[in-house]
């Protein structure tokens, strides 16, 4: 068992949470990611790890489906029943000067311990930072502690220039330069992330998170188009070169579990 030792309610949506798991956070590195099961019958999740220490890992979580609900409802004390990993390949740190990293919404979280490791090596960096409205911006003075730059953008325009996260850097990029770029968020936003860098010559790093259910490369429901070959995103990734991606196969493919989910939440409603 896992025990909870701290969490914090970002927004209405989102919580951080602090768990107790010595195995797993002595060997992470930054893009790993964990799966856990809330309790014994329970549904897998893989989030990736945000944050570190020699004994503790810390995940940030939306609470839309019913496990990020039930894990939401747990409280400090209370502890989570298995937690496997680390998992995933860790990022491999590109020799570049200057990056232009893009986050949208909860995909802040993940990027946060890729941009930590390039502000590490003395990488300077960009940041577009976007979300629906102010309350769902997440980690932004943590960003600060490690960006040259924060540019934040909500589509209400609550906060920041109003405007998706693509019309602030696709602004940006007319006057400057960088040497790669690494976008996170929903996949639309990554595939028009990676549309516009490559009109400048800037190559993308995404990260990806199909279903998974083992996280072990054995039951290819994580399976991605990466250059017209099937990757799978729990072992060769989660993280990819974007020009490479099938974004519309994945789009297609999240839309179908997408309905799915609609028709389980209406048939469960109806019994
Ligand atoms: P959201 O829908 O609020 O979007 C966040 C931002 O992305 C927007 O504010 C906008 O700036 C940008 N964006 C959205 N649609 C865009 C478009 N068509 N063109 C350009 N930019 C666009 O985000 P959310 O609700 O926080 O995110 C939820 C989604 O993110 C889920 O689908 C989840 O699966 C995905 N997600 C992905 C990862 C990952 O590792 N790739 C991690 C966590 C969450
Ligand atoms: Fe099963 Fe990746 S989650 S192969």
């Amino acid at each position: 068992m896992y025990k909870i030792l701290a969490k914090k309610e970002i927004n209405n949506l989102v919580d951080q949470m602090t768990i107790e798991a010595p195995l797993v956070a002595k060997n992470c590195k930054p893009g790993h990611f964990i799966i856990l099961r809330v309790d014994e019958d329970g549904e897998r999740i893989p989030l990736t790890v945000v944050n570190h220490d020699e004994t503790t890992v810390e995940i940030i979580y939306q609470k839309l489906g019913y496990t990020t609900r039930l894990l939401g409802s747990m409280e400090v004390g209370d502890a989570i029943s298995d937690i496997v990993g680390p998992l995933g390949e860790a990022i491999k740190i590109r020799g570049s000067k200057r990056i232009l990293a893009i986050a949208g919404g909860v995909g802040a979280a993940p990027i946060y311990p890729q941009l930590k490791a390039y502000h590490n090596e003395g990488v300077s960096i960009d940041l577009v930072l976007g979300a629906k409205s102010k309350e769902y911006l997440i980690l932004t003075d943590k960003f600060r502690d490690i960006c040259d730059n924060v540019y934040l953008c909500t589509d209400d325009g609550s906060v920041g220039e109003k405007g998706f996260v693509t019309e602030i850097a696709s602004e940006l990029l007319t006057h400057e330069t960088y040497d790669h770029s690494i976008a996170i968020g929903p996949l639309i936003m990554m595939k028009y992330v990676v549309q516009l860098n490559k009109k400048h010559n800037l190559k993308t790093d995404v990260s990806l998170n199909p279903i998974m259910i083992d996280g072990t490369g054995m039951c290819g429901n994580c399976r991605v188009s990466i250059g017209g070959k099937t990757f799978f995103a729990c072992v060769d990734g989660p993280d990819f070169p974007g020009e490479e991606v099938d974004f519309d196969e994945l789009l297609a493919r999240q839309n179908y579990y997408h309905d799915e989910e609609h028709i389980c939440n209406l048939e469960m409603k109806l019994k």
